[in-house]
């Protein structure tokens, strides 16, 4: 059967739904669950994130030009959700939701201790684009949580069990299907032949 078409809009899912942290650089800090978010450029490093000017932290980060993404789990999902959900206008997202501030490196925004991956970011360009601006950012430094690493310091990043949001509901990521690149590995079994 053919597929619908519908009118145009936002359906490219699943997305991870991340937590960033924000500061306004005078001692408030405040949280929101973004998923407009993307890996845009490789090198140098960078992603974006669009939020809707009418957000509480959306002030904060034209202010400082800066913000962390902190990736969320499974165990996160609770805590995820109510930051998108709740303006930190209302409340202290921290407070309310028992999540550690964690001191940065390179930005004055407060990584989530509770987060396995904090990635820092300082804003390059802003993208006016309608319901959305879009902060196109620099990656600073990228934080991991040693509990997911071996002892070859190779860090196993799905072992924290990633949260991904997908057409209004949060999941989990599901049962590993293969690695990068096994399409075309070859190997006794005989997989990467094209079947
Ligand atoms: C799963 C999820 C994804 C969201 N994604 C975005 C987003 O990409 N951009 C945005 O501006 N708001 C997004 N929101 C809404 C904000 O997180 C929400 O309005 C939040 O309360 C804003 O917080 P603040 O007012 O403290 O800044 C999302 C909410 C949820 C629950």
């Amino acid at each position: 059967m053919a597929k619908e078409t519908w009118k145009a809009g936002n359906m490219l899912y699943p997305l991870p739904a991340v937590m960033v942290s924000v500061t306004d650089g005078e001692g408030n800090d405040n949280i929101l669950t973004v998923a407009w978010a993307g890996t845009v450029c490789t090198n140098p490093p960078m992603v974006s994130i669009s939020v809707r000017p009418s957000r509480y932290s959306y002030e904060m980060i034209k202010k400082t030009g800066e913000f962390v993404i902190n990736l969320t789990t499974e165990k996160l999902a609770y805590a995820t959700d109510y930051c998108g959900v709740r303006s930190g206008r209302d409340v202290d997202k921290f407070k309310e939701m028992k999540l550690t501030r964690e001191k940065a490196d390179f930005v004055k925004a407060p990584m989530i201790l509770e987060s396995p991956v904090s990635i820092e970011c300082r804003v390059k360009q802003v993208l006016e684009l309608g319901s959305h601006h879009m902060f196109l950012a620099d990656v600073l430094a990228v934080h991991a949580d040693p509990a997911y690493m071996d002892e070859k310091k190779k860090f196993h990043l799905n072992d924290a069990k990633m949260l991904v949001y997908s057409h209004g509901e949060y999941l989990g990521t599901g049962k590993k299907l293969g690695t990068f690149g096994y399409s075309v590995k070859k190997n006794k079994k005989g997989a990467g032949k094209k079947r």
